[in-house]
């Protein structure tokens, strides 16, 4: 049966046609629905990038308003579901937590489960992007022994959810709104990119039928892993393990070595292979983070700029066409936003819910998709004859 097109990783497979984000890896470019990254990271905010996602085009002033309105009557969660994490043992990880209690949604709210209903659709949209904040400092607030903050809906939602995590019964705390619009900004830089290895799941979980909540709750698993979401994580470790500028050229050698299993983490993309229009984005947000929190002089951030630097003057970078990625500043700003290493990747999910979403219900109302059902070329036995236990 040789006649399938044998792709793995699918390198050179479309799945869908989509009219949402563009890519173009040579020249660096991404636009949403048409418009530049950069400028919707700099002159709009998240939940107009969730507008424009959702919908495919920029909301006006009433119809921006109306949906931060449904989006902020939504951000509670069921009280029941407290429950649910607690039943959690206290060193969880916070991702384990997120897989589980999203796609425990689908058992809270019937009345969004039903995809063939236009209004369940949108209702679950809305419940997802107003929930996941509160779900994802709730996985926080239990990872660290705090008791859970409700959201305040006076707040925008970059700020309440700020304020969900680091806010404590004991003490005043407020919002520093430096901090809260470029926790806003990264949720927009990470919002959508098209068929990544996440979104492509969410894809395949929904070409069966299954509802949006179980959908998202396995895009989150896919985008754990190191290869995807877990890279800003990695990315910081490494700038950690480094630790100081004159040790950076050990770690070039390293990663240009063939029998060295290194690499340089957030360097490197699939499909781009120019500078990342995110990484130069979340660069400035890091220097405006690290200025407004008093940490202008973190060592990790001279180590990441200079390596940098050097990488992008090596032949070996050159040639491969490898430039820093999203992750390579992204977890240098987290940690100087409070949230530990293992939260990371939790905060990349409760961005990319949006897209997910997006790409879910383009899938639905698409009359040409269908279950997603790759062949195989089978490589095992030919048939043979089964042999009783005894005698083998
Ligand atoms: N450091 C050193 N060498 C590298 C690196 C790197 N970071 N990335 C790729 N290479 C080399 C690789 O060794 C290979 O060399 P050769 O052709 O001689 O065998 C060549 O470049 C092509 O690499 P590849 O692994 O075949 O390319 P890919 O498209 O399969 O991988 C990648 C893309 C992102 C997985 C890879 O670049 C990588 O592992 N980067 C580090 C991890 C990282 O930053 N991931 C975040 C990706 S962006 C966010 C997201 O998707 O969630």
């Amino acid at each position: 049966s040789g006649h399938f097109t044998y792709d793995p990783g699918f390198t050179s497979t479309a799945s869908c046609e989509s009219d949402i984000t563009y890519i173009d890896g040579d020249a660096g470019v991404l636009l949403y629905r048409g418009y530049p990254i950069d400028e919707l990271a700099e002159q709009g905010d998240f939940l107009e990038t969730c507008y424009l996602l959702l919908k495919g085009d920029l909301p006006s002033g009433m119809q921006k308003a109306d949906f931060v309105e449904r989006v902020t009557r939504h951000t509670m969660v069921h009280e029941q579901m407290s429950r649910f994490f607690t039943g959690f043992r206290r060193d969880a990880h916070p991702m384990a937590i997120m897989v589980a209690v999203v796609g425990a949604l689908s058992a809270f709210y019937h009345d969004s489960t039903d995809i063939h209903d236009l209004h369940h659709r949108q209702v679950a949209q809305i419940r997802m992007i107003a929930k996941m904040p509160t779900l994802a400092a709730m996985a926080y607030k239990y990872s660290i022994g705090q008791p859970f903050v409700y959201p305040r809906n006076d707040l925008d939602y970059a700020a309440n959810f700020l304020h969900m995590c680091f806010a404590v019964p004991c003490e005043e705390y407020k919002v520093n709104p430096v901090l809260a619009r470029a926790m806003d900004r990264i949720f927009i830089l990470h919002a959508d990119h098209e068929q990544n290895a996440s979104t492509s799941t969410v894809r395949l979980a929904g070409s069966s039928g299954a509802n949006p909540f179980a959908c998202i709750a396995a895009g989150i698993a896919c985008l754990w892993g190191p290869a995807h979401g877990g890279a800003n994580e990695a990315a910081l470790n490494m700038l950690q393990e480094i630790g100081s500028v004159d040790r950076i050229p050990e770690f070039i050698g390293r990663a240009k070595d063939k029998n060295d299993p290194f690499r340089l983490m957030g360097f490197g993309h699939r499909v781009y292979k120019n500078y990342d229009p995110r990484a130069k984005l979340m660069q400035q947000t890091c220097h405006e983070v690290l200025a407004e929190v008093g940490a202008k002089d973190d060592p990790l951030l001279d180590v990441a700029m200079e390596l940098e630097r050097i990488a992008l003057h090596d032949e070996y970078f050159i040639e491969k066409k490898l430039y820093p990625n999203v992750d390579f500043y992204s977890g240098i700003t987290l940690k100087a936003l409070g949230f530990p290493t293992t939260m990371f990747t939790v905060l990349f999910a409760l961005a990319r819910t949006v897209g997910w979403i997006a790409q879910w219900e383009e899938m639905i109302e698409d009359p040409k998709q269908k279950i997603g059902r790759p062949r195989q070329l089978y490589d095992g036995k030919t048939k043979r004859e089964y042999s009783p236990i005894a005698s083998r």
